[in-house]
């Protein structure tokens, strides 16, 4: 078995766009920016988007936080969210999820403007997507691509079985498996038998977040696992997989923490870079 350290190539990407942000700067030229709105006081949520705003710093973007009460009117959001897309200094608008009851967060992604889009979930960025047109791919997907081609992994004419289905990783990541040509099984919670599919699976990606629940006996001897489902327990962080029971049984897969979570990180601050090209580079050489 081999571990897909996520951690190591973050951190080779981020060094990267420090360096690129660098040579901007030195140019004369303002650094990207980055908004990261978080609504309520979700603590997960808090530690995320505070884990992103550093990373934005640490790289040397622009970086604006925005905390807002769980109760705020959909109007009033959508009014900080107008002024975000009117703000010069920021290339991203990212707004944490889920959102407390009563949001919509389709609404919100709606009025993101498609080119501040770093997350990827608003509605013409996802049809993108799903198009094979270029636009933001979504943070985790695009990091879990990342890795396993870093890593030298095929993907072509494998069976990549995705289990979840949410908008944030399990659709999105499907849709990016399929576009590099994997076979791709989406296996949900009203699935039949799910042991049935995992077991079949090359590529194993699961996106529930209910710890330890794809146990050894549900991954086939030798099959690649991308684990992006995290759960606390007594303070204590969950992989949806039993790295410790499985891993002599697999070829590859990926720790929690320290496998997918710091990649999607690392594709946000991609993204934002290619948000601030996008909107300041766009016809001027950009070394
Ligand atoms: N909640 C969990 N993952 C994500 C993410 O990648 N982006 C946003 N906006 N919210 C999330």
């Amino acid at each position: 078995m081999q571990v897909l350290d996520g951690q190591a190539l973050a951190k080779k990407i981020r060094a990267c766009i420090k360096e690129e942000v660098q040579r901007i700067v030195q140019m004369g030229k303002r650094p990207p920016g980055l908004a990261v709105v978080l609504v309520g006081d979700d603590p997960a949520s808090q530690l995320y988007v505070n884990m992103k705003e550093k990373a934005c710093r640490q790289v040397g973007m622009y970086s604006k936080k925005l905390l807002l009460p769980a109760d705020i009117s959909e109007a009033e959001l959508l009014d900080n969210i107008g002024a975000l897309n009117e703000d010069e200094k920021i290339d991203g608008i990212l707004v944490q999820l889920p959102l407390p009851n009563g949001l919509n967060e389709h609404i919100v992604n709606e009025n993101i403007n498609e080119d501040k889009d770093v997350d990827g979930f608003s509605p013409v960025n996802f049809g993108k997507l799903h198009l094979g047109i270029k636009g933001f791919e979504p943070c985790t997907p695009k990091g879990i691509i990342r890795l396993l081609k870093e890593y030298g992994i095929q993907i072509r004419g494998r069976h990549a079985v995705v289990v979840g289905r949410s908008n944030i990783v399990g659709k999105p990541v499907a849709a990016l498996l399929l576009r590099e040509n994997a076979t791709v099984t989406v296996c949900h919670s009203k699935t039949e038998n799910l042991a049935e599919y995992t077991s079949k699976a090359d590529i194993l990606v699961s996106a529930v977040g209910k710890p330890h629940m794809i146990k050894k006996d549900m991954v086939k001897e030798g099959a690649v696992v991308i684990d992006a489902g995290t759960s606390k327990v007594d303070g204590k962080l969950y992989g949806d997989c039993d790295y410790e029971e499985m891993v002599d049984k697999v070829s590859w897969i990926t720790p929690v923490p320290g496998g997918v979570g710091p990649m999607t990180i690392a594709m946000l601050l991609e993204n934002t870079l290619e948000a601030y090209k996008r909107h300041v580079l766009k016809n001027t050489d950009s070394q």
